[in-house]
């Protein structure tokens, strides 16, 4: 029997790899997905041979990560309860499709993940992943009462792990837990579960890995030019990017001016409140950029519609059905539009702040002939006219109006 399992080397994943191992008398195939968490990628391979893996996957999946994922998410101008840009959410249904398209090529019959009982994570592998591949069966250790009553606490795991030979790091240590990719890095449980507990407090600063306090960040604001293309970023300060190049250098210069980060807390898909804080330094100027362009380019019904379905996309993201038919219909009418979403924005970043500074666009809807309050040259619009259009608009709050009065 073969099992893949989505391992990062953490603790949880590196005593799940074993107990899998010694639990199914099974092979274990290990799979990490590189979708930006930078060092925490080294040594993974070596990791994961010694702690019992007879084979190991660490895919660069950045590329489609950025082009695939991020990109037409950010398109939709998707955000989960006013504030979180779905970093980790994003990242879950690529992770599931790469891991069952191993699991096929190695005729594996289980996918196997770390993600607890009380997560969203846990619904995202699994329902991206049976979207993909009805026939794959899961195996969540943590859902297991026998898991579970073999590591009741961080001690048992810690000593599980000593005396199996997997190493311990240091972040095993740290009192919260993240996640990392090419979008966000987040923070939640353990010190975080306070929701009083000051995350932005100065003893706090080393927790940070992306963004400078925006209290140290430069006194001088900088400048940068995004160049779009149907809703889509194609251009820094005049220079050409890819998805990837893009996101990683407007991590960058986010990270440099404190921008991106949120603290809040959120509505899990499986029912309870969680504490989450975020850092999300690119996404926050695209995002930002992104709403800048559209205002001169998107029709005004367009932009109207598009955004009542925000909220809908943001949930099917968030809860796991990033792979399902109303997604793929709500993204067709995404795609659609972003056709004139085309142009430059320019902004300003300055501790912590996304600030506009510019927009223009060849195809602009914005027309300052129409729009001045000066004589209009194109006598396009008649003030007479308005006078008509707010009467007809008044007659039925009129109606009812002295409706109210006389029943008073
Ligand atoms: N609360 C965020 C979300 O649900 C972040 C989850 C972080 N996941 C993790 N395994 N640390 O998208
Ligand atoms: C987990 O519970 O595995 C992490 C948090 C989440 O998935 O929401």
């Amino acid at each position: 029997e073969k099992i893949v399992l989505a391992y990062s080397g953490g603790l949880d994943t590196s005593i799940i790899l074993k107990w899998l191992k010694e639990t199914y008398d099974a092979e274990i195939i290990a799979f990490t997905a590189d979708i930006g968490q930078k060092e925490e990628l080294d040594g993974l391979e070596a990791k994961a041979l010694a702690t019992g893996a007879s084979k190991v996957y660490i895919d660069d999946l950045r590329e489609e990560f950025a082009k695939d994922f991020i990109y037409p998410m950010f398109q939709a101008g998707a955000l989960y309860e006013g504030q979180y840009l779905l970093g980790t959410s994003i990242a879950r249904p690529l992770i599931a499709k790469r891991m069952v398209e191993i699991a096929r090529a190695e005729g594996a019959t289980a996918i196997a993940h770390g993600a607890t009982g009380k997560g969203n994570d846990q619904v995202r592998f699994e329902l991206n992943a049976a979207a993909i591949a009805p026939e794959i069966k899961v195996i969540a250790p943590w859902r297991l009462q026998e898991f579970r009553d073999t590591f009741p606490g961080r001690a048992e795991m810690i000593a599980y792990a000593e005396s199996h030979g997997i190493p311990v790091t240091a972040s095993a240590a740290k009192p919260y837990s993240t996640d990392r990719n090419l979008l966000h890095i987040s923070y939640e449980s353990g010190v975080l579960e306070d929701p009083w507990f000051d995350a932005s407090a100065p003893e706090n600063k080393d927790m940070f890995l992306l963004s400078v306090d925006p209290e140290d960040a430069p006194n001088e604001p900088e400048y940068i030019e995004i160049e779009f293309a149907q809703g889509n970023a194609i251009a820094l300060n005049g220079e050409p990017l890819e998805p990837l190049r893009m996101m990683e250098k407007l991590n960058e210069l986010g990270g440099k001016h404190g921008i991106g980060r949120v603290d809040m807390v959120e509505n899990r898909f499986v029912g309870m409140k969680s504490r989450g804080v975020y850092e999300t330094p690119g996404g926050t100027i695209l995002f930002t950029a992104h709403r800048k362009m559209e205002s001169i380019t998107m029709d005004r019904e367009v932009m109207s519609l598009r955004d009542s379905l925000i909220t809908r996309y943001s949930n099917l993201v968030y809860n796991g059905f990033w792979f399902a038919p109303e997604r793929l219909a709500l993204q067709a009418l995404v795609t659609e539009s972003q056709k004139n979403v085309s142009g430059t924005v320019r902004l300003k970043l300055y501790k912590g702040n996304v600030i506009g500074a510019g927009v223009k666009s060849p195809v602009s809807l914005y027309n300052p002939d129409i729009a001045t309050m000066e004589a209009d040259p194109t006598q396009s619009y008649d003030q007479a006219d308005a006078a008509g259009f707010i009467r007809l608009n008044a007659l039925r709050l009129k109606v009812s109006a002295g409706v109210n009065q006389q029943n008073k």
